[in-house]
């Protein structure tokens, strides 16, 4: 315990952790949407839609030095730990079995970054609530029996906001350039005369039907059920270039690393996430899909 002519600095500083961790939240969520070009699911907007007005919540909360801040925001951060937990569960196990959140649009299980195996978008929002939470309560058991002296310093909101602001201006502006320069450097005609890639015009119809379950699972959601694409989210694959230039090897390769908004054969804009967002899926899969999609919608 402090002695109560001192302003109480553990609250202080949770309360400003807190406002930190909201900030990093909600700019990180939208450098991944708007700079790498992560188009989110239904899911994650439920997690923005709670985490977003947080950054303005708990700003205000500090700069009135309104001592009930805890009670308002608990709600809301336990609330969108419980999303981010399901969504991340939905991800990495089957206990839920088929998510129906996210029936239309990008599916819910859609894994864009995988770092370390277990780091994904909803991982961060889960330990980003979490933060909060636990800021949260340590702001309020911290408290100071005399209002008074609860005076934590205004600055450092300022502070926070104006460097969150600034460093995700220059992330963003950074990656602005990048992509003017790729579009100045693109050539008109992007096809040389490529011969076309041999394959194989006899298929084992079992390959084919695992194909097309695979597809409808993992990549019908952006390329379309029909392989014609779905505007702002995949590309159509009958007249694709890609796919009537590359072998089998090298189709895989490009779906098994995604293509970033950055990639310097990227048309869309869009991110295609490294597996399609299905690292579950074994080469053998991966063929199955490429020969489904070279049957069913390549036009020969
Ligand atoms: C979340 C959406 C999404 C999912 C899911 C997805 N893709 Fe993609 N994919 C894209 C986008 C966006 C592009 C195009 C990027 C561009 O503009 O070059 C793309 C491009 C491709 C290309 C290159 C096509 C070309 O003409 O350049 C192939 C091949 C491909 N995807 C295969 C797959 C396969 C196979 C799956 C399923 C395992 C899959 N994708 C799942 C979004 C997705």
């Amino acid at each position: 315990m402090h002695d109560s002519t001192t302003p109480n600095r553990t609250g202080s500083l949770a309360l400003y952790v807190a406002l930190l961790a909201a900030w990093i939240a909600m700019l990180g969520s939208l450098y991944f949407s708007d700079v790498r070009g992560f188009v989110p699911c239904t899911l994650c907007w439920y997690q923005r839609i709670i985490m977003y007005p947080l950054t303005g919540l708990i700003a205000f909360g500090i700069l009135r030095r309104d001592w009930h801040l805890p009670f308002l925001v608990l709600p809301f951060s336990l609330l969108g730990q419980g999303v981010s937990t399901y969504h991340y569960l939905i991800q990495k196990t089957t206990i839920f079995g088929a998510p129906t959140a996210c029936a239309a649009g990008v599916p819910c299980t859609t894994v864009y970054i995988n770092w370390l195996g277990f780091i994904t978008i909803p991982f961060l929002a889960m330990i980003a609530f979490l933060i909060i939470t636990v800021a949260m309560l340590i702001a309020y058991y911290s408290d100071e029996p005399n209002p008074e002296n609860r005076t934590p310093a205004r600055w450092p909101v300022v502070a926070i906001i104006v460097i969150s602001l600034l460093v995700y201006g220059g992330a963003y502006g950074q990656a602005r350039e990048a992509k003017a320069a790729k579009a100045a450097a693109l050539p008109v005609t992007v096809l040389p005369g490529t011969e076309h890639a041999e394959h194989n015009p006899v298929q084992s119809t079992a390959t084919l039907a695992e194909g097309k379950v695979q597809y409808a699972q993992a990549c019908a959601a952006c390329h379309g059920p029909d392989g014609a694409g779905i505007p702002t989210l995949g590309n159509g694959f009958v007249d694709s270039e890609f796919m009537a230039t590359n072998d089998d090897g090298a189709v895989l390769a490009m779906i098994r690393a995604g293509r970033e908004p950055s990639a310097p054969d990227n048309k869309s804009g869009v991110a295609m996430p490294a597996s399609g967002g299905r690292p579950d899926l074994t080469d053998k899969q991966m063929a199955a899909i490429i020969e489904y999609i070279r049957n069913e919608f390549l036009q020969q």
